[in-house]
């Protein structure tokens, strides 16, 4: 499909001859699932409903028997390009993404150099450019160094927001101190995502896995009190300065109980990893493969987490896709980098509990489409409805595949999932309307992804 003008534009919707129909599946609408057509032109959704007969279309897709689910947007990716390539990069892991069901990720400024200026970003973007499968962001670093720039940094296009780590996880990003927060949470509008570990105490608890060695101390090392305590601080400085605020990748029943408490300003991430896992199992199995910041931590912390799903205080699943290489993640505890893979497994690894009773479809779609949309104000995005974009992740739920690290398309080649069965597997992924994976491989010859917009970039200060 090329960009169209208007005119023509026009003159197919007259005709009714669309670039993609995809019929036959069952929808996921806003109000529920139906069995209708959908079809796009210029990349957007133009009809819904029994079209057989009455439409045309330069590229039919059956979804027989299979479910259509507004495009999945994963909203907290790390894809190490700039500098870090040998782990990562925005082609693979855009490619990942795709076959993995996602339409559009939003990408971390934990690189080398770090994302913290307009040519940090537009470096980013411009390497993203024809080489990019899915739709993308990327965040900007909240930082001392920036702080007072971030209200204009912050509205630049293809900019999702400000990320600030709280606690040193990789790379040299970190923004502890009270009256920096205070200065970055002041510098804009936006909805600014926070990595909440108190560094204070992770640097004073660190000498207890420093004579152990042992990863299964990680989340005894990196504890519920310091991810509380950071959450409590963010918390309270962003209601002290009117700031919306995004907790990234909670981890702990103490923390969804206090979140609970602060759903009018802030919204809560969650991650496959930790709604999949626990400790210790999950260290004795994968030894520091499943080591990630904040930890997965016992079996109680992941069922507060399902639970902070069902009571709606969780608004997105985010991957935290991290890569490191094997070679870097077999260094001893804990020299070893945390993070793992994730992107391409989210959604099979979600329609797996959806299989499993854990959570309805039309949650999963609250969680992964409607939910980021809403949060983030990403334009046209998030529903099947008219007048959206036609991002489509269309999946067989009755699929059953075995998650093998060949599949993953990560330059770092490897996945903590390596031989878990799951039912559910997204077959086919539409990106505005191109066909990007097409029975569960690349359709396209080129990549397509072109920059996510937002609703609220230059809103006034009041
Ligand atoms: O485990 C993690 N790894 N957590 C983070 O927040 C950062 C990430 C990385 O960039 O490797």
């Amino acid at each position: 499909m090329t960009a169209v003008d208007g005119l023509d534009l026009r003159a197919r919707l007259a005709r009714r001859h669309a670039d993609l129909l995809v019929q036959g599946g069952t929808v996921l609408m806003p109000s529920g699932p139906e069995r209708i057509d959908v079809t796009c032109v210029a990349g957007r959704i133009v009809a819904l409903g029994d079209l057989r007969g009455t439409w045309s279309a330069d590229t039919v897709l059956d979804a027989t028997g299979l479910h259509v689910l507004p495009g999945v947007i994963d909203s907290q990716v790390h894809f190490r390009e700039p500098g870090l390539t040998h782990k990562e990069n925005l082609e693979a892991g855009t490619r990942g993404a795709v076959l993995g069901g996602v339409t559009g990720i939003f990408e971390m400024p934990n690189t080398s150099p770090l994302t913290l200026t307009p040519a940090d970003l537009q470096a980013k973007l411009d390497s993203a450019s024809g080489r990019a499968w899915c739709d993308y962001a990327f965040y900007i670093g909240g930082s001392a160094v920036n702080a007072e720039r971030l209200a204009e940094l912050e509205n630049l296009p293809g900019c999702a927001g400000v990320k600030v780590f709280m606690g040193s996880s990789f790379g040299d990003l970190l923004a502890d101190d009270t009256e920096v927060l205070r200065r970055i949470l002041r510098h804009g509008r936006r909805r600014m995502a926070v990595h909440t570990e108190d560094e204070a105490r992770l640097r004073e608890r660190k000498a207890l896995v420093e004579a152990s060695g042992d990863v299964r101390q990680h989340h005894v090392w990196r504890d519920v009190e310091s991810a509380l305590m950071a959450t409590q601080r963010i918390v309270r400085l962003a209601a002290e300065t009117g700031r919306r605020l995004h907790v990234l990748h909670v981890s702990s029943a103490e923390e969804i109980a206090f979140l609970a408490g602060h759903k009018r300003r802030v919204t809560v991430e969650v991650t496959p990893h930790h709604l999949s896992m626990h400790a210790p199992e999950c260290y004795e199995r994968l030894g520091s493969l499943a080591q990630m910041n904040p930890p997965v931590r016992e079996q109680r912390h992941q069922n507060a987490l399902w639970q902070g799903i069902r009571d709606g205080v969780v608004d997105v699943i985010g991957s935290d896709h991290a890569p490191h290489t094997l070679v870097e993640k077999s260094k001893p505890y804990p020299q070893s980098p945390s993070g793992m893979t994730g992107v391409q497994t989210l959604l099979p690894l979600m329609l797996g509990h959806v299989n499993a009773g854990r959570l309805s479809l039309q949650c999963l779609v609250d969680l992964t489409s409607a939910g980021p949309a809403r949060i983030f104000g990403i334009e046209g995005k998030g529903r099947i409805a008219l007048g959206y974009d036609a991002d489509f992740s269309i999946v067989d739920l009755r699929a059953r595949r075995t998650i093998r690290k060949d599949w993953i398309a990560s330059v770092s080649g490897w996945t903590p999932y390596e031989g878990l069965s799951v039912t559910g597997w997204p077959i086919h992924t539409i990106v505005r309307g191109h066909v990007a994976v097409r029975d569960e491989a690349l359709a396209q010859a080129s990549p397509q992804g072109q920059p996510l917009a937002f609703l609220d970039v230059n809103l006034r200060s009041p």
